[in-house]
């Protein structure tokens, strides 16, 4: 299902690497090598694995069947929680020994946790056979990098510190074909106290509506119905452009764009979700209702601790607006376990809070300490089967809402766009509702990608089974 869109190079940087890759091609397609990304972390990373294999694919490489015969093996990493950063150190080690034994075997290193000084000088201490290491926003460079590493022998490490520049328009290879992610802005500028992000990607930059617009207009020519628009926080979107358009503006725009279907986005923070934001959503059929709409704590004390910006009853009449305003939006949420100082108390606001608003689905995190962030040196970091007591009761809690949620359903009618087939019965495919629900439905292959209208006949903890009524478009 994967397709190559070709899209202009508009920088001169870009088009110098254009040239490197005339160069290197044909000895990398001669050869016959084959490349491997292994992603780890957030939608960012994955749609930045994409835009690596495009150039990797440019440069004449093709993917590998497994990680373990690629000829050039590429790990994508993130840095947000520590068993993330354990878990490459851990691959790393094991490769060691396939250097040894395979010396035209490449390794390159990118992504988040390459943009902390602490993770460099491990590497270059104890990781001295990683060939290629780069951070998150020289990707473009990735031919020159292989060149120079070709050329001298030389290990090379390239990371951008400035963070300052955006480059546009890099070739990539779209998992889907009817469906993309877009990044709209990079970095943040939050400094949540628990987080490291800020300090590894850097201040937000939003990209111009326009190149946002002539982007995703061509996506939508080249079969694309659904968009998910990317960013650290959304709704700051515009505020270092020079014209400061609004989230809401930007997002009014491209639901204009006629044969998209669906625009989602996240992340959005609580503290900058406007009104307009709200009437926008309520307005357009094609923006989607499904809100990922991060709340971190149920507790005031603990929020104001997290350098957050809102309180919890500000968090609950936010979401009674959307609900009055948007009555079919589901939510979805983000909440971190044993925040230093989180008390019983604290920790039962969180409960009491995710009883109140019934998220469709929750992602829970146990609070990871960050070498860097102010947290880590906060005093009362709580106690590890503390923290893991809790974190069991409130996944429990959050599978029972979820579930007697889903079970709510049965009956109902949804359009989902249909969009893999199931892992372990052939006959199924999956797809998301509007609202993000994910629903399994009985339909052959050549279905993926399209729209169908199915009724909702069983349920389960996280997703819904159902059959397919009408179908469109076929
Ligand atoms: N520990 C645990 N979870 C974290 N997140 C970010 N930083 C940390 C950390 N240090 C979670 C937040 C964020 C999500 C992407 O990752 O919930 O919304
Ligand atoms: Fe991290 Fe907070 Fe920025 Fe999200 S908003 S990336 S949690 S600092």
């Amino acid at each position: 299902m994967s397709k190559r869109l070709e899209v202009k190079i508009t920088t001169e940087e870009a088009k110098r690497q254009d040239e490197i890759i005339s160069k290197l091609s044909q000895h990398i397609k001669d050869k016959g090598l084959t490349f491997f990304i292994g992603t780890f972390g957030c939608q960012m990373n994955a749609l930045d694995s994409e835009k690596i294999e495009g150039v990797l694919t440019k440069l004449g490489y093709t993917k590998a069947a497994s990680e373990k015969t690629a000829d050039f093996l590429i790990y994508n990493t993130c840095c947000v929680r520590e068993n993330a950063e354990l878990k490459i150190f851990g691959k790393l080690g094991a490769l060691k020994h396939r250097k040894k034994k395979q010396p035209n075997f490449m390794v390159a290193l990118c992504g988040c946790m390459m943009q902390q000084d602490v993770v460099l000088k491990t590497l270059k201490q104890k990781y001295k056979f990683v060939d290629i290491i780069f951070g998150t926003y020289n990707i473009y460079k990735l031919p020159e990098l292989l060149q120079t590493r070709i050329e001298t022998g030389e290990n090379i490490i390239d990371i951008w510190e400035t963070h300052q520049e955006i480059v546009e328009d890099l070739p990539s290879i779209r998992k889907h074909q009817f469906k993309s992610c877009v990044n709209i802005m990079y970095g943040c500028n939050n400094f949540c106290t628990y987080c490291i992000v800020p300090y590894v990607r850097g201040r937000e930059r939003s990209r111009e509506v326009d190149d946002i617009y002539d982007q995703v207009k061509a996506l939508v020519d080249d079969g694309v119905k659904e968009i998910m628009l990317l960013g650290q926080n959304v709704n700051s979107y515009g505020k270092n452009l020079a014209t400061k358009p609004t989230f809401t503006d930007l997002l009014e725009r491209l639901a204009s764009i006629d044969g998209l279907k669906r625009i989602r986005f996240m992340t959005s923070h609580p503290k900058d979700f406007s009104d307009q934001l709200i009437d926008s959503i309520a307005k357009h059929d094609n923006i989607c209702k499904g809100l990922h709409l991060p709340i971190q704590s149920g507790s005031t004390r603990i929020l104001q601790q997290m350098n957050r910006g809102y309180t919890r009853e500000e968090y609950l009449d936010l979401v009674a607006k959307i609900k009055k305003a948007i009555p079919s939006a589901t939510l979805t949420t983000d909440i971190i376990v044993g925040f230093p100082g989180e008390s019983d108390s604290d920790f039962a606001d969180t409960l009491d809070v995710v009883t109140q608003i019934q998220y469709l689905s929750a992602f829970t995190f146990i609070y990871s300490k960050r070498t860097g962030t102010p947290a880590a040196t906060m005093e009362n970091q709580v106690d590890e089967d503390v923290i893991k007591a809790r974190f069991n009761q409130l996944v429990a809690a959050v599978n029972t809402i979820a579930a007697d949620f889903m079970a709510a359903q049965i009956g109902n009618t949804y359009e989902i766009l249909l969009e893999d087939s199931s892992k372990n019965d052939a006959t199924m495919l999956s797809g998301r509702t509007d609202t993000g629900i994910l629903v399994h439905v009985k339909a052959p292959l050549n279905f993926i990608g399209e729209f169908v209208t199915v009724q909702i006949t069983n349920s389960k903890t996280h997703y819904l089974v159902g059959e397919i009524k009408v179908s469109e478009d076929l």
